[in-house]
């Protein structure tokens, strides 16, 4: 067996980078942005439970296989898939999935850069005090004269832009492993401490309540979908950003292991995140279904009142701009390398123009939360159908596309010899659940979504 080309890009310089780098992508708006907010949309302790689930039997067999794919092929997604189709002697349009995860990496960052956006503009919100003492009303207030200014919004969107460009430009190992590693533990203690004061709450027991309770009655069709679509998206799986970064790892890494080890911070991110944010919610009589805007909504009311809350406050913002911007970068990965190895355009021009096309993109979102609140397709705005045909639909997409080749069309011989398992028996159980449980669960409930319509 002749060993795989390296990479162009360069590699990791350690499993650790890798696990820094995979985590810094999975972590993100996912976790602190949407995870409560749908959460709370979609009636809690139920919901949580079917995400959990999604993640361990959807979520990390896919990302083994997803990063697997990436290490054997090498290339961006399209190629990747080029090559591997060939070797496993399958239909060439596979290649398409490529295709899927570069389009859909861009439409997500699209609107993803406008919610990290308010997370920029909130730091300096927090810097300047605009939180201290302030009541309910006039944090609501605030968050609404904010995204009602489309002016604000594209100033935000395009410094987030700008930054993202900026990164991906000087390439993978160039800053992107450092940043991740200040800011996973920054962020873990920055969240343990929040996760103390909310203790300290009146709401706090109502909120752990809402977060864990099991009332299944709550749970419609379209929740089930919405909790696996979180799955896929918190883990960032689908798009083929996990199968770039997997084309940057050497050799001697296990991808199970590394994989076990990201979904669980991500998860963990997630669920402190919760445990934060609904007692807040609680304590204050607050909407937890309020939608996007919850996290800004809520956490402000306690910078606003705590001790320290002006230095927990500008942080907590910080750290999740810079959470954005480890997502992002991978988000607009896919592109660049494909620009680069494919049409062979410099990496600046591939960054340039692939941001500017997504920078437009962005300013539909915008337009949604004020010029065009009323326009709606299907009851939804632009925002939200673009986070629905996302999310639920191009993600759970993707990510069947991914088990069915790695599990069905690629050799056994092959992801065997990649995935390198001390224990045959491992390799077994991920066989089964890529070959079967994965698949199954993705079609189950996109039937079960039909069947509800
Ligand atoms: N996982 C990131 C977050 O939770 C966002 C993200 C990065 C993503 N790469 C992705 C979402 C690929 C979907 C697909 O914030």
């Amino acid at each position: 067996m002749t060993d795989a080309k390296k990479s162009i890009h360069g590699e990791w310089s350690s499993r650790s980078a890798f696990i820094l780098a995979a985590t810094g992508s999975a972590v993100g708006l996912g976790n602190i942005w949407k995870f409560p907010y749908i959460t709370g949309e979609n009636g809690g302790g139920a919901f949580v439970i079917v995400y959990l689930l999604c993640v361990a039997l959807i979520g990390i067999p896919i990302m083994i296989a997803e990063t697997m794919l990436g290490r054997r092929g090498r290339e961006n997604p399209v190629h990747t898939m080029q090559v591997l189709s060939k070797e496993a002697e399958a239909d060439k349009r596979w290649h398409y999935l490529g295709w899927l995860g570069m389009t859909g990496g861009l439409l997500i960052l699209s609107y993803y850069s406008v919610i990290a956006g308010w997370a920029s503009a909130y730091v300096f919100k927090a810097f300047f005090g605009s939180f201290f003492g302030a009541d309910v009303t006039a944090i609501e207030t605030l968050f609404r004269d904010f995204i009602g200014s489309p002016m604000q919004l594209i100033f935000w969107h395009t410094l987030f832009m700008m930054a993202t460009m900026l990164i991906v430009a000087r390439g993978v190992d160039n800053g992107l492993e450092k940043s991740v590693r200040i800011l996973m533990p920054s962020l873990f203690i920055l969240l343990t401490l929040l996760v103390m004061y909310a203790m300290t709450t009146s709401g706090y027991f109502q909120g752990i309540h809402f977060l864990f309770n099991l009332d299944f009655n709550k749970l419609t069709g379209n929740s089930l979908l919405i909790a696996m679509g979180q799955a896929f998206f918190s883990l960032g799986l689908g798009m083929g950003c996990v199968m770039v970064y997997g084309a940057y790892l050497p050799k001697n890494i296990s991808i199970a292991k590394a994989s076990i080890v990201i979904a669980t911070v991500d998860s963990l991110v997630a669920l402190l995140a919760g445990i934060i944010i609904f007692p807040i919610v609680f304590t204050h009589e607050l909407n937890p279904s309020s939608g996007p805007g919850l996290i800004f909504e809520t956490l402000p009311i306690a910078f606003g009142s705590m001790t320290g809350g002006w230095l927990f406050g500008v942080l907590f913002f910080v750290i999740l701009v810079f959470a954005a911007l480890s997502s992002a970068i991978a988000l607009i990965e896919p592109t660049v390398c494909w620009l680069v190895e494919s049409k062979g355009v410099t990496r600046e021009r591939a960054c340039l123009q692939s941001g500017l096309v997504t920078w437009v993109l962005g300013f539909g979102t915008i337009f949604s939360f004020n010029l065009w609140s009323d326009v709606k397709f299907f009851g939804l705005t632009f925002f939200e159908v673009l986070d629905y045909l996302t999310a639920n639909i191009m993600l759970p997409i993707g990510g069947l596309a991914i088990a069915v080749f790695a599990g069905w069309m690629m050799k056994q011989q092959h992801s065997r010899q990649e995935l390198d398992m001390p224990d045959p028996q491992h390799y077994q159980i991920w066989l089964f659940l890529i070959k079967y449980i994965a698949p199954a669960a993705v079609f189950l409930v996109f039937l079960h979504v039909m069947g509800a319509l």
